[in-house]
Formats: structure tokens, C-alpha cells, sequence
């Protein structure tokens, strides 16, 4: 960023920005303060202005053309996990927080991490340029900076419950509505029972334009969520049970630094998924979500290695980008150690103890080892659970990268899905007990996320047997190609990329240009990479643009790994 002058108690202030950066983190504004500044003061007040260069991580601006209705430009912000500090000077660590007021001047509707305090103050059209309100919002809830967030564009709003309204495009709106009416409140009410009441008085989602590049990010106020979530078949909703579980975990009780973001994370998808089993009255599908965890955990571990710093539930993040260190481990690994307390304590006194933690931290930022502290101190007086506490290997869990010992999940819901994979495995391997004939109905009484369960297995399968052929076969038969759901569509074209079914290329391509989350972005690419370098590479520099700054450099990465 440019930072022009820089007043502190009123005074201008001498500053200097170091001369280079130091990558990944950037540079250092030092203020000198001025002479009459009374050394004794408990606080100073510094205004700062600055101005985003084109170079700014944190915000992806979209021309008319590059919004749905191609009628006006769009801005959103990303600042997770340390991009805040390319927007605004901040010690941009998520163990420092802060209230905000946030004054925003635009033509066209500002959401942003407060609650709305306007607007006000129209300014008509001048030299040709629209007229603009001011939005005002404020946080009274200190927040870290990684939580600041803005967007604007051509959005509108409508009620997805008592206290939560939906904001996207207007074209999109209705069907938008749609997907979340059903379940947010229910959600709220059920992480309520696990934790205590909501927090941040409303709670809403901004549904963005697809290059958002992740499935949801925990804004405070409003949810960001990627406009995949609107597959109109409200199965991927789950995403909201995972944006709204920060509201405690995350947004009121912090990560202190990103080496120990499975506290976010970890502690996200517990109560996510406490959430679904909840609203669905049954374990079962808790573990099939946790499933499905399972496999990404597996992934990643795969992706980065067995013995990889990065696979560790407390990684050393010394120098490094938390963008790179990002994977399912802190989700998955983080959920499995949470998961591991809950069994081993027995359900009724860890339940005691989840709002015991999320008040003793309550907006604070916390590390492993208070986290450690707090739950022994929590059990000291209970000689049988402190016993247990006790056995546990906390410097294995905490320091050795690799897999945590897999729970005994309920194999319930994803059972039929292996018998299903089985039968796709004996057809593909020609065995002779194999009289299976796929049909439509094979599925028929399946979730999406069941296929995306069986599709799972296909991948994981040693030498991937299936043929182009089959792969055909099943995309027509399940109706797999011409899925809306992406998050079952990007499954079938990852298994056909693997199987070298050709049709599906074209389709991949296609389908990179429409979704910029990565994802999905990430593994197609890295898979369209090995089976036609060309077409990737074609199919990256036609949607350059189209992809978050973010997401645009992990792709080159991509490229980069593989020569
Ligand atoms: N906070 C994360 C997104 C994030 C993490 C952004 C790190 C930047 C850096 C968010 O809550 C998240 O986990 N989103 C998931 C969806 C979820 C259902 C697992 C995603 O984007 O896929
Ligand atoms: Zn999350």
C-alpha cells in the first residue's frame, strides 16, 4: 500500500516504510512520535492515510463484465489468515484485537464486519462520477484484523430467518433465499445448546460472485460464502454450519498465531458438525461428514508428505506463508483430537466443558497450551476423567506430523456407498462374479454428498482401474456430467482425469473458468496438469483475471511444481 502521512495525538508524525520487503510479511512502518508526546500516556491516536496499489492481496475488484448481470463493478476483501496489512497499517496478528468503526463511501451497497449504522450523507453525481451514500458500521466486539472485511456491488437482501437476512446479486436472490431458509435459524439454535447464545446480534450471508476463493469465510455479521453453495438442492448448507460455528470458535475465542489454528479450525468442524447431527437427530450423519474429513485429512497428508512440518497439528510457521501451510490438517487432525476428548471423557462431562472453555477465552486469543491447561485445571477435581487426561499423549498429538489414530466412525450412511464402489471396482477389474448393471436407480434414494462419498472410494482405488469407458457410462447413467453440484461434478471430473477419460477434459476446463474456489480450483488443475499441460495452461491464462489474487498465485505455484 501507499502510505501518504501519518498524524499521531493530532500531530504529524516522521515515518518510514523499510526500504524492502521481507516476503512473505511484508515491510514495516515505523512512526517516530512526536518530541511533546507524554511518554507516560497509556495510548496514542494515530490517523494514517493510505491508499491500495494494484498489488493488494486482500481485494479483488471485478469489472462490470465480470459480475452476473454485467451491469456494475464489484469489490469484496479476503484478509485470512495475513492479508489485512496489504488494506491497512495493523499489527496484523490474530493475538491483538480491536473494536472497529468502519465509514465506507460508495455508489452501490457496503457490507462490512459490523453491524450497519447507516447509511447516510448522500453525495449526488459529480464530473460524471454516480452519486454515493456513506455506509457506516460498527464492531463493539474486539475482533482480530484477519476479520475485516467489505464488499460491494450490485447486492440485495432478503429475511433467511428471525435474525438473518441473505445478500447476492438480485438475480440470484430468490434462489439464494431458498437454500438457507430452511436451515440457518435451526443451526443457530442448535450451536447455541453446545455452546451459549449468539453473540454478534445478527447473523447473514453474502453470497459473492464465483472467484470468491474459498467455501466461506467467517466474516463477523456476514458470512462470505461462495455462490456454489446455491446448488439448489440445499446439500451443501453445511458450509453455514461451519461460518456460523466461528461465531465462537474463531471469532470470539482466536487462534493466537496460525501455528495453532486448529483451535479454529479443529474446534469449527466439532461444532459444525455437532450441528448437523443435532438438526438431524442422529450421530450418523455427523460421521459421515467426518468421513468425508477423513479422506481430505488423507489428501493432504498425501499432498504434503507423512513426515511434512505442515502435517503437524501445531506446525512452525517461522517464514513461512500461512497461505502455503493451509490443507485439511488443522480441520481434520483438530477434529479428531476433539473428537478423541468427547469419547474419552464420555459425552455428558465434555459437554460441561465446551461452554466452560469458550467463556474462560471469550474474545481473547488463545494457544495449545492454555487450551491444555484449561482442560486438566477444568477436570483437576475429577479423579476418574483426570486420570484419563492424564494418559494422554499431548506431545504426540500436538508435534508428530502424520496421521492421529482413526476413530471408529458410524458407517452407517457411507457403507452403501462402498458396496456401490465395490460393484464399479469388480466391473472395472472384469471379474466373473460381476453380473452388476448400473442403473439411475443405483442412487436414486442418495445425497449428493453420498456420491461424493462413493466417487471418493473410486479415487482412492490402487492403480486406478476404471476405464474411460466407465467413466462415460457412469456420468450418463448417474447423470454426474450435467450435476449443478459442484462439489459432486469436481469429484467426477477429478476420478475421470485419473482414469485419462478424455471426455472429461474439455468439461474441467469449462468448469475452471466458472468456479474460482480453490477448493476445487487446486486438484483439477493439478490433474489437468498431468494429462493435458497444454489445455491447462491455455485454460489458465484465458481466466487469469477471472481468479482471486490469492488463488491466482497458488495456481502459478501449481505450475510451477510441475515444471
Ligand atoms: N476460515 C476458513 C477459510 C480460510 C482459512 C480462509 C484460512 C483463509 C485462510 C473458513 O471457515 C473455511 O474453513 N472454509 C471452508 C469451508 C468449510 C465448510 C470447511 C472452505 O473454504 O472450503
Ligand atoms: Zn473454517
Amino acid at each position: 500500500m501507499e502510505v501518504s502521512s501519518v498524524r499521531a495525538n493530532d500531530e504529524t508524525a516522521e515515518y518510514q516504510l523499510a526500504a524492502s520487503r521481507i516476503e512473505p510479511y511484508g515491510t514495516p512502518l515505523t512512526i517516530s512520535l512526536p518530541a511533546k508526546t507524554d511518554p507516560t500516556a497509556s495510548h496514542v491516536t494515530l490517523s494514517i492515510d493510505v491508499a491500495t496499489t494494484k498489488d493488494c492481496t486482500a481485494l479483488q475488484w471485478l469489472t462490470p463484465a465480470q459480475t452476473s448481470n454485467k451491469k456494475h463493478p464489484y469489490i469484496f476483501s479476503q484478509c485470512q489468515a495475513i492479508h489485512a496489512r496489504s488494506l491497512f497499517p495493523c499489527q496484523d496478528t490474530p493475538d491483538v484485537k480491536s473494536t472497529f468503526t468502519f465509514n465506507i463511501r460508495s455508489p452501490l451497497p457496503v457490507l462490512a464486519s459490523g453491524l450497519p449504522t447507516g447509511p447516510k450523507d448522500f453525495q449526488p453525481s459529480k464530473d460524471g462520477k454516480p452519486g454515493t451514500l456513506l455506509y457506516t458500521f460498527h464492531q463493539e466486539i474486539p475482533m482480530p484484523s484477519y476479520l475485516f472485511a467489505l464488499a460491494s456491488g450490485d447486492i440485495a437482501s432478503a429475511s433467511i430467518g428471525p435474525r438473518s437476512t441473505v445478500w447476492t446479486g438480485p438475480e440470484e436472490l430468490t434462489a439464494s433465499q431458498w437454500e438457507f431458509e430452511k436451515d440457518t435459524e435451526a443451526y443457530i439454535q442448535a450451536a447455541e445448546k453446545v455452546v451459549y447464545p449468539y453473540a454478534w446480534t445478527t447473523y447473514n450471508v453474502l453470497v459473492l460472485p464465483p472467484s470468491f476463493p474459498y467455501g466461506g469465510m467467517e466474516n463477523p455479521v456476514y458470512t462470505f460464502a461462495t455462490p456454489t453453495v446455491v446448488s439448489g438442492d440445499r446439500q451443501n448448507v453445511d458450509v453455514i454450519a461451519h461460518e456460523l460455528s466461528h461465531s465462537w470458535s474463531g471469532n470470539l475465542v482466536s487462534n493466537a498465531s496460525w501455528e495453532h489454528f486448529w483451535l479454529n479450525e479443529g474446534w469449527t468442524e466439532y461444532l459444525e458438525r455437532r450441528i448437523i447431527a443435532a438438526v438431524h437427530g442422529s450421530d450418523q450423519y455427523r460421521d459421515f461428514s467426518a468421513i468425508i474429513g477423513w479422506k481430505a485429512l488423507e489428501d493432504s497428508i498425501a499432498q504434503f508428505g507423512e513426515d511434512h512440518n505442515f502435517t503437524k497439528l501445531i506446525p512452525d510457521l517461522k517464514g513461512k506463508d500461512p497461505d502455503d501451510a493451509f490443507s485439511s490438517v488443522p480441520y481434520e487432525k483438530g477434529f479428531v483430537f476433539l473428537y478423541h476428548f468427547e469419547k474419552l471423557l464420555g459425552i455428558e462431562k465434555w459437554d460441561k466443558f465446551i461452554p466452560h472453555y469458550f467463556t474462560t477465552f471469550k474474545q481473547k486469543s488463545v494457544d495449545s497450551y492454555e487450551f491444555k491447561a484449561t482442560l486438566l485445571d477444568f477436570f483437576a477435581n475429577d479423579a476418574d476423567a483426570a486420570k484419563k487426561l492424564q494418559n494422554v499423549d499431548w506431545d504426540t498429538w500436538f508435534y508428530a506430523p502424520g496421521f492421529p489414530p482413526k476413530p471408529d466412525f458410524d458407517t452407517t450412511l457411507a457403507d452403501q456407498c462402498y458396496a456401490l464402489a465395490d460393484k464399479w471396482q469388480a466391473l472395472a477389474e472384469n471379474r466373473k462374479e460381476s453380473d452388476f448393471k448400473p442403473s439411475a436407480k443405483d442412487i436414486e434414494s442418495w445425497t449428493a454428498n453420498q456420491s461424493v462419498v462413493f466417487l471418493e472410494r473410486l479415487q482412492s482405488l490402487p492403480d486406478h482401474p476404471i476405464t474411460p469407458e466407465l467413466i462415460n457410462l457412469m456420468g450418463t447413467t448417474y447423470g454426474y456430467e450435467s450435476s449443478k453440484n459442484v462439489e459432486l461434478v469436481s469429484r467426477f471430473y477429478t476420478l475421470g482425469l485419473m482414469s485419462r477419460a478424455e471426455s472429461v477434459y474439455k468439461p474441467t476446463a469449462e468448469l475452471l473458468g466458472e468456479v474460482g474456489r480453490m477448493k476445487f480450483v487446486r486438484p483439477l488443475y493439478r490433474q489437468l496438469i498431468m494429462r493435458d499441460r497444454k489445455l491447462a495452461g491455455r485454460t489458465f491464462e484465458e481466466n487469469r483475471d477471472f481468479y482471486h489474487p490469492i488463488c491466482r498465485g497458488m495456481v502459478e505455484k501449481l505450475f510451477e511444481k510441475h515444471g
